[in-house]
């Protein structure tokens, strides 16, 4: 059994280190862009991904380009956001203010108070997507993130708003809503609490923690099937989940020295 947890935790590691976009910052007359182009040959880790991101118990795919470059712009144009394409497979999106939400504690020192409300508007913004519609192939769906961890969302310090990046996964869309929202609150839990500290929060902190975050995401149902997660055997073995977590780690090592 010890065997099998370090066999999913090495390869989950190694899924995190996979980089299947460049992203860059394009200054242009009109203001800062991000352009997010896939890299070459991304096409194997993106198959590779996916057969074992379909074992999951909320399967969750890579998309291909073209499905890829589809989503997002329908996406970020449900949440009143125009983004242009750039050739084949590339997409220029409008630069947010603020910084990624893991830099925005950094840079702030906040106290553990502090870094709860933060993260109750990011996730009162993620709640608020969740309720928007998109039309797929004539239908509409809602919208669930698929990759909701903290490393996809910018917090803006000034004006307190906080926005969702980041959308070339998608959730099987044909599982109910409550399955794929529940799926995106474990993925933001699991990566934001690290943010109240380093090793283990005090149990006084974590339901201090969970009650802002019960109030932000006022989904009695969804949370129902998130605590189901919790106890059920597929997440023991979620490889998806694990990378997830490498990933914040690695963002969180990246910033720069307090
Ligand atoms: N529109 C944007 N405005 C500001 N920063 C962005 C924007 N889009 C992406 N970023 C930053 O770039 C990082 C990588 O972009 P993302 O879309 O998440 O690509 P990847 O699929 O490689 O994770 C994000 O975590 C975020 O910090
Ligand atoms: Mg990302």
């Amino acid at each position: 059994m010890i065997v099998l947890a370090d066999m999913v935790k090495l390869l989950s590691w190694c899924i995190a280190q996979v980089r299947i976009n460049k992203v860059a910052v394009v200054p242009t007359e009109g203001g800062q862009w991000i352009r997010k182009r896939r890299n070459p040959f991304c096409f194997v880790p993106i198959v590779v991904g996916n057969i074992v991101f379909g074992f999951r118990r909320v399967g969750v795919r890579v998309l291909h380009n073209h499905q890829w470059l589809e989503w997002e712009s329908a996406v970020y144009a449900a949440m009143g956001i125009s983004v242009k394409r750039q050739g084949a497979a590339g997409l220029l999106v409008p630069k947010f203010q603020g910084q990624p939400l893991l830099a925005a504690f950094d840079a702030q020192l906040m106290c553990a108070e502090e870094v709860i409300e933060v993260l109750a508007l990011a996730l009162k913004e993620l709640y608020r997507l969740h309720q928007i519609e998109i039309v797929v192939d004539g239908k509409p769906v809602l919208f669930s993130h698929a990759d909701a961890s903290i490393t996809n969302a910018i917090f803006d310090w000034e004006t307190r708003a906080a926005v969702w990046v980041d959308f070339d996964l998608r959730h099987d869309l044909k599982q109910p809503a409550s399955l794929r929202h529940a799926d995106d609150l474990r993925a933001f839990t699991s990566t934001s609490i690290r943010c109240l500290a380093i090793e283990v929060p005090s149990d006084e902190l974590f339901e201090k923690y969970m009650q802002a975050m019960k109030r932000a995401y006022p989904d009695e149902q969804v949370w129902q099937q998130y605590h189901d997660f919790q106890h059920g055997f597929w997440n023991v073995i979620d490889l998806f989940a694990y990378a997830q977590g490498f990933r914040c780690m690695s963002a969180c090592r990246a910033l720069p020295p307090k």
